[in-house]
């Protein structure tokens, strides 16, 4: 990769974002824009993208290459989500961009299968994007909004994360996969630990582990709050884009020896051991053996971090001539059609089906509550990268998260197992010098002509967002805690996500796993405010977080402190985020309270007075955002800025 001469020992991750960069500098802390080389975007976010754009009156996307994938909301229970399928189908003809068959695989994997390309940036309409960081990619999660802008060619603009040096020594012993070390990460870091840096890999280890492999990780570093995760590209990359038929796309990728970073923490993967993620947040980690000997109901294997090639044939050598507990539920969601066809080629397929497990598509369904939710209570163990409150379809859920061999062991005792306990086979794979031919994964854009555009009845306008009253004199309508989620402000699961693009629906289940009476009490005072703990908005992508609050009249959320992608989705959909000074200050704010402030003259970098005129005393706030974010959102939002 060539480089610009006056940037001396760079980081990987400052390399490619040379490449990319077209407003700012290369300054950690300073306000940046960068153009996406790529986009892509899955069913459940994308129709807000793509009405946002045909808003915008683009007719063809500006960017090297654009996929949409269909994989997240899969059930045809009724039309709704065939009619998103077949607008996904005919919008992206129309614009130029590459439509996945729906079933071809989940976004993340199949784009790193046919699309990753090292050095090049990815802007992705979902928070896993930064999976991509695995190929050496700078990939980031956005919202709808976001993704649409990307997708016209605009830069997104990001504060230039601090670089966090994640040394990797060592190799993992037998029955301790990659699943361990991210999930090491999230132990030491916790969901907050990452906020405004990138995790750049390096060091001995990461030889030691193919793409894949450091895609789950990469994957699973949006939970630590992170922008994103960056490896290197190497001999092991070129392997993955060989085996794809994509050699020539190889560029070698590494910082240089001076490299500066902000932070430094080493793993020695070879004393790492099989790790759990407690219910319900990623970072309550814990080795297995302490939680071992607890029964379960449900195991579900898969996911786009836990389901490529060497998974299958991991939890296939662990299945070979055993069946599954008769008292669990044990499910498989491959990652993609190649990876279910090179499978089945080397018969793993064939153990996995005869010991008893349900096999299903190649999709997100069970991760996000569409298609295995646990029963009542019922303790179930995933290899997905989250077990939020309620995301798996079931509010009363127990929900752990491990590495496949601990999931598939357990499946086999009943109860939370150590895989090294059991007598498992050692194990190693190569991938296939090239893979079998894909096959029909994707429709490609029409060259010419365009064929009508159908809108299902569940696909609603935009809402409009009027802009922010220069007084606000509202009651605080729920007072949340740390670590509130997407999951929390916009409910997963089969009956929810179907209406994700019919915001009058889906705004009456808002919060509905916190306080059923919220979207009415919101109505009942025309609107209010949210006050938080901190991370407000960690979790998912989905700009309907921010867009539903907004439609049922709240115009701020005063919390301890915002997770990054939220923040960016508020900014674009008018909701004034404003950050508590204290914890005192938190404390002293009751759910009920009158709260009135000034708006009229936001100004960055400037408190904000809060007036409690409940219990008659007043405090002050901070708004974390630059003036020309506090501008979009007094207009009701960037949403009407670029109308
Ligand atoms: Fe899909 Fe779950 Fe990943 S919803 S993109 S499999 S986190």
């Amino acid at each position: 990769m060539s480089l610009a001469k006056p940037y001396p020992n760079l980081t990987a991750t400052e390399k490619i974002l040379l490449n990319s960069i077209v407003e700012g500098d290369l300054v950690r802390g300073s306000r940046i824009g960068i153009k996406a080389h790529q986009t892509l975007g899955h069913d459940l976010n994308a129709i807000m993208t793509f009405l946002a754009l045909e808003s915008m009156g683009i007719e063809k996307v500006d960017t090297e290459v654009s996929v949409q994938y269909i994989d997240h909301n899969m059930i045809q229970a009724d039309y709704k989500n065939a009619d998103d399928h077949r607008y996904l189908r005919e919008i992206t003809s129309r614009l130029g961009v590459i439509c996945a068959r729906p079933g071809s695989g989940i976004c993340h994997q199949l784009h790193l299968e046919h699309f990753g390309r090292p050095g090049k940036t990815l802007i992705g309409g979902d928070s896993h994007t930064v999976a991509a960081g695995g190929i050496g990619m700078f990939s980031i999660g956005v919202g709808g909004f976001d993704a649409a802008m990307a997708m016209a060619g605009k830069p997104l603009y990001i504060t230039m994360p601090r670089i966090v040096k994640v040394n990797l020594v060592g190799k993992l012993p037998q029955l301790v996969s990659a699943k361990n070390i991210i999930l090491e990460v999230l132990r030491r870091l916790t969901v907050k630990g990452g906020v405004g840096k990138v995790l750049e890999y390096c060091g001995p280890g990461v030889a030691t582990l193919n793409v894949a492999e450091r895609s789950i990780i990469a994957n699973m570093g949006a939970e630590t709050g992170a922008t994103t995760s960056v490896f290197p590209s190497d001999a092991e990359t070129r392997k993955w884009l060989a085996a794809y038929g994509r050699e020539e796309q190889w560029v070698a990728l590494e910082a240089d020896a001076g490299a500066v970073y902000d932070e430094e923490m080493t793993i020695d993967l070879s004393r790492l051991e099989p790790l759990i993620a407690l219910p319900s947040q990623p970072d309550k980690v814990v080795p297995v053996r302490e939680v071992a000997g607890k029964k379960i109901d449900q195991v579900m294997l898969g996911s786009c971090t836990n389901t490529a090639l060497g998974d299958v044939l991991a939890i296939a050598n662990a299945l070979k001539d055993r069946f599954v507990s008769p008292d669990v539920d044990v499910s498989f969601y491959p990652s993609t059609r190649t990876v279910i066809r090179e499978s089945i080629r080397r018969g793993a397929y064939d153990q996995i089906l005869t010991a008893g497990v349900r096999m299903f598509e190649p999709i997100c369904g069970g991760c996000n509550g569409c298609g295995f939710a646990p029963g009542t209570e019922g303790v179930s163990l995933r290899t997905t990268p989250r077990n939020f409150e309620g995301r798996s379809g079931t509010k009363s859920a127990h929900v752990y998260l491990c590495a496949p061999e601990t999931a598939v062991a357990s499946a086999l005792t009943g109860v939370i197992t150590d895989p090294r306990a059991l007598d498992i086979p050692d194990f190693a794979y190569e991938l296939p010098d090239k893979f079998i031919d894909p096959g029909n994964l994707f429709n490609y854009p029409k060259l010419e002509g365009t064929d009508e555009i159908h809108y299902g009845p569940n696909i609603k306008p935009i809402p409009k967002m009027p802009p922010l009253e220069d007084q606000l004199n509202k009651p605080v309508l729920l007072k949340l805690p740390d670590n509130i989620t997407t999951d929390h402000i916009c409910p997963a699961g089969a009956i929810y996500l179907p209406i994700r693009s019919n915001i009058p629906e889906i705004s009456r289940h808002s919060f509905n796993v916190v306080d059923e009476s919220y979207s009415e009490r919101a109505k009942a005072s025309d609107g209010g405010i949210l006050v938080a703990g901190t991370n407000y908005g960690q979790g998912s992508s989905r700009e309907q977080a921010a867009i539903v609050p907004r439609y049922l009249g709240v115009k701020a959320v005063i919390a301890r402190g915002f997770a990054r992608l939220h923040l960016a989705n508020m900014v674009n959909w008018g909701l004034l985020p404003l950050v508590f000074r204290s914890e005192q200050d938190y404390a002293a704010v009751e759910q009920g309270d009158l709260l009135e402030i000034d708006t009229s003259d936001l100004k960055e970098a400037e408190p904000v007075r809060v007036w409690n005129r409940t219990s008659g005393s007043s405090f002050y706030v901070d708004t974390p955002l630059v003036q020309a974010d506090l501008d979009a959102i007094k207009v009701g939002g960037r949403i009407n800025t670029v109308k």
